[in-house]
Parts: structure tokens; sequence; C-alpha cells
């Protein structure tokens, strides 16, 4: 991850988070690989429930969890725990809300799909987030590693879930999707 300082300058968090799909009315949000915490801090600040944020990183959850108090929010649960092989241990049919926010390039998205497809009620719905597949960005990961936004949207697929909202604009240097588990 670059610098924090740099990395907060690619994102508007609020209007990512609504764009993507985020409702004030959600309970339960989980984030998959919250770095630094700037979708978790924002979206708990949201949402009337709950977000479980992940790292694999103890100083990422350290400084998610110290961002959490300096805002006084108290609505995050956060975990060191690495989703790829251990999933979240979160019950099945228990969230609303999944976000993958720059995070598909990691090795088996399909994986970390079918673990949100999990714990995603009916209905629920996953945002993912990703850089724009353009060499150009100032920041991403490598050409070989990046997935297209139709890479992206085949996984989620795969993974069982209905595509809603396919290659959103979100700039700088993102696009968007949203899908949904079931059609209810
Ligand atoms: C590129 S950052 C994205 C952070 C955040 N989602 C955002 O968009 O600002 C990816 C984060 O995922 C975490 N991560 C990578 N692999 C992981 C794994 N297997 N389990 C849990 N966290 C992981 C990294 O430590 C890092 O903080």
């Amino acid at each position: 991850m670059p610098e924090e300082e740099l990395w907060r300058t690619f994102f508007s968090p609020i209007e990512t988070l609504q764009a993507l799909g985020l409702r004030r009315d959600m309970a339960s949000v989980v984030d998959f690989g919250c770095g630094y915490g700037t979708f978790t801090i924002p979206a708990a600040t949201f949402i009337e429930g709950i977000v479980h944020a992940f790292d694999i990183e103890p100083g990422m959850i350290a400084e998610t969890r110290q961002k959490a108090g300096r805002a006084g929010v108290t609505n995050i649960h956060v975990y060191t725990r690495d989703f790829i092989t251990d999933g979240t241990g979160l019950p099945n049919a228990s969230v609303d809300y999944v976000m993958l926010y720059n995070i598909l390039h990691l090795e088996d998205p399909i994986r970390l799909l079918a673990e949100s497809y999990r714990i995603l009620c009916k209905g629920g719905i996953v945002g993912i987030m990703h850089w724009n597949y353009d060499p150009s960005t100032p920041r991403g990961p490598s050409m070989s590693i990046r997935p297209k936004p139709e890479q992206c949207a085949q996984w989620a697929a795969t993974a069982g879930f209905v595509i809603s909202e396919m290659s959103i604009d979100l700039p700088p240097y993102h696009y968007g999707i949203v899908a949904k588990k079931g059609n209810t």
C-alpha cells in the first residue's frame, strides 16, 4: 500500500459507498481488507449497523481501530485474520453488504467472492471496486494481475451473484460493480 496521505487522495469514500449500493439502514457490513480504514470509517458513520473490518496486517487493524477511536465511532468490529485461508468466521446469511474494494487482484478471487456469497443474506449486495485497467494510473497492482471489470463480473457470477450494475465510473482512477445474492 502507498502511504496513507497519498492513498486517501484517490478516493471519495462516501460517494463511492453510495454509488456501490451501501444503504443507511443496513445492519451489518463487511470490509474485506480494510487497510487504513479508508472506507471502514465512512461506512460506519453512514450506516446504523455494524461494520466488520478484516485485515491480515496487525498494523492496518491497529490503524483502523485508532482512527475509529479518534472519530468517536463505536460500531466497528476489527479482526486480524487471513480471510483467504480462514474465511471470515461469520455465520451464513448474516450480513447485508460486502465491500471488495481494491482486493480482487489477490490470489483466488473466486474463493473470496464465494465467502462473500456465503455470509450475505438473500438480496444482500457486494460492492466491487478496482483500479481502472489502465497502466497510466499513478498506483495500483501491476497490469499482469489487475482485473478488468468483465473479469470481476465473471468471477462474481461464478460465485453465484447476479450483476446489478457494471463499470460504474469512480473518478479519477477506479471502476465499480454492484452484484446481488438472489433476486429479492
Ligand atoms: C490494496 S489494500 C486495500 C485496502 C482498502 N480495501 C481500500 O480500498 O482502501 C488491500 C488490503 O488487504 C489486506 N489483505 C491482503 N491479503 C489479505 C488476506 N489474505 N486476508 C486479510 N487481509 C488481506 C492487506 O493487508 C491490505 O491492507
